[in-house]
């Protein structure tokens, strides 16, 4: 669905307009788009005490082509930098009034060595230089540990006290600016949540923490096709986020089994011809049609994804609403809810797995919602469903670690598609205006972040809910 203000504070009358009257100016956010670069200019250095990530970060940087400056807090990035013969130099805070060029692209700090609340004062130094010298849809990236993971209370409070500073800055930066918190366990590889987070894949993921473990991580041999070889089925693929899932899978390069019900066949099939239009060299893909929520649909599917040799890629995407408050809510709207978006897709992975149709090192993704996190006025059986499918994350993820396979969520917050279309007007511009990016995010954005997790480079991801949600008042 169109988004008429964001385009109109976009053009030279509107853009006046907002500013003479001290309207919100949404930028249009920079995404992915073909034959674009994904990464390029500076990114700025800051750090705490005994910083752990200069190693791979520089390696990083230089593989995906970035320039660094070190600011004063991290003056020790620049032997490493030289030692890896890459161009690096001071960071010196922007003057008022300096060129739009001047500007850098990320904004990074190490703060994995901090053990002590005094030591937060380095975040302090950092970002009061550097916050006003990032470029529109710039990045900003903290990188921490797990608070449960530190060996001491002080250590545990300082890392814990990561998340506000994060939160913050990206309700701070404005301009389509992103901050996410990265919490890294020593030894664990960085490089594809950072490829992630530094990219415009994730614009509308700001004020997230994700977790890396130390699981070893395949390194894909293209960075622009890490899931060729790659099958994933995604439910509710015909529309909607569903579609934007499987075009962006396939862009990536897997092989896509889109399933949607028979009422949807039409629209499925067009989906999926799309697919094989856009990228003719990897040959048709594959329509499923089945209601996930039939007695009979995990044995169907099951039996559908073993006839073309299983699957590495289960994208729990289907998802239904049936809105009123609990007093007026029919038993049959509470039932259905919470089997479609919940308890069918238990019955399909738990029958995958026990048939192995799921391959090892595979990856489940459920698609919550910013609902089940806060809870929402007239929803108490989507919330519940949502909520729950946090819950099958977090409960999944050591009886799957055996045979590494992840499971993650996206909790997607007001994306525009048909869904969000039909809420009433005043309801739907306050959903699109109330986060750090004050627009609706697109259902491309749910797709990069899922394809993320799905990739090979996850792998030290499990159990995470990643919020997409342009840093959504709503919720945590
Ligand atoms: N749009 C948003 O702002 C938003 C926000 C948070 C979460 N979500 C979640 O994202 C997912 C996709 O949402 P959307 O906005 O694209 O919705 P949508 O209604 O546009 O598309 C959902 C798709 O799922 C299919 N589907 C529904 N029930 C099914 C069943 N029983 N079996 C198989 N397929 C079924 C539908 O036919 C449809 O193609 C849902 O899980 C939704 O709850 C959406």
């Amino acid at each position: 669905m169109k988004d008429r203000y964001l385009d109109f504070v976009n053009s030279p009358f509107g853009a006046s307009v907002a500013r003479s009257i001290g309207l919100p100016q949404p930028i249009v956010l920079r995404r992915h788009a073909q034959g674009r670069p994904e990464f390029g200019g500076i990114a700025a250095i800051g750090a705490g005490p005994s910083p752990t990530l200069f190693e791979p970060l520089i390696t990083l940087l230089t593989s995906i082509g970035m320039t660094s400056v070190a600011h004063e807090s991290a003056l020790g990035w620049l032997p490493v930098a030289a030692r890896h013969g890459a161009m690096s130099g001071r960071f010196e805070p922007r003057s008022p009034g300096a060129a739009p060029n001047d500007r850098v692209q990320a904004l990074i700090f190490d703060a994995t060595g901090i053990t002590d609340s005094t030591q937060l004062h380095a975040l302090y130094s950092f970002f009061h230089d550097a916050i006003r010298s990032v470029a529109k849809s710039g990045r900003i990236v903290v990188l921490g540990r797990q608070p449960q993971s530190c060996t001491s209370p002080r250590a545990w409070t300082a890392q814990r006290a990561l998340e506000g500073m994060t939160r913050s800055l990206g309700k701070e930066a404005r301009g389509g600016i992103s901050s996410n918190l990265v919490q890294v366990e020593p030894g664990a590889d960085i490089e594809g949540a950072l490829r992630f987070l530094l990219s415009p894949r994730s614009a509308y993921v700001s004020g997230q923490i994700v977790h890396i473990d130390t699981t070893p991580v395949t390194q894909p041999a293209d960075w622009n096709q890490p899931l060729a070889g790659k099958r994933a089925l995604v439910t509710g693929a015909a529309r909607g986020i569903g579609a934007a899932i499987a075009q962006v899978l396939a862009d990536r390069g897997a092989h896509v089994i889109g399933l949607d019900v028979p009422q949807a066949q039409d629209a499925l099939d067009q989906t999926m011809l799309a697919l094989e239009d856009a990228w003719p060299s990897q040959g048709a893909h594959t329509a499923l049609v089945a209601d996930i929520a039939a007695p009979e649909a995990p044995e169907t599917i099951a039996a559908a994804l073993l006839a073309v040799g299983g699957i590495d890629i289960v994208v729990h995407n289907a998802g239904i609403t049936r809105d009123k408050t609990i007093a007026k809510m029919t038993e049959a709207a509470w039932d259905s809810v919470i089997d479609v978006n919940l308890s069918a897709q238990e019955r399909i992975d738990d029958l995958l797995l026990d048939q192995n149709v799921l391959h090892a090192g595979g990856r489940i993704i459920g698609v919550s919602s910013i609902s089940g996190i806060a809870g929402n006025l007239g929803q108490t059986n989507y919330a519940t469903s949502k909520a729950g499918v946090i819950g099958r994350v977090q409960s999944m993820v050591e009886p799957l670690r055996a045979r590494g396979i992840t499971i993650n969520a996206v909790a997607p917050g007001f994306i525009e598609t048909q869904m969000t279309a039909r809420i009433p007007l005043g309801l739907r511009e306050a959903g699109r205006r109330m986060n750090s990016m004050s627009q609706g995010g697109q259902p491309v954005d749910v797709a990069e972040t899922i394809v993320w997790l799905a990739s090979p480079a996850s792998a030290g991801i499990t159990g995470n809910v990643v919020r997409v949600c342009g840093q959504s008042l709503i919720g945590a």
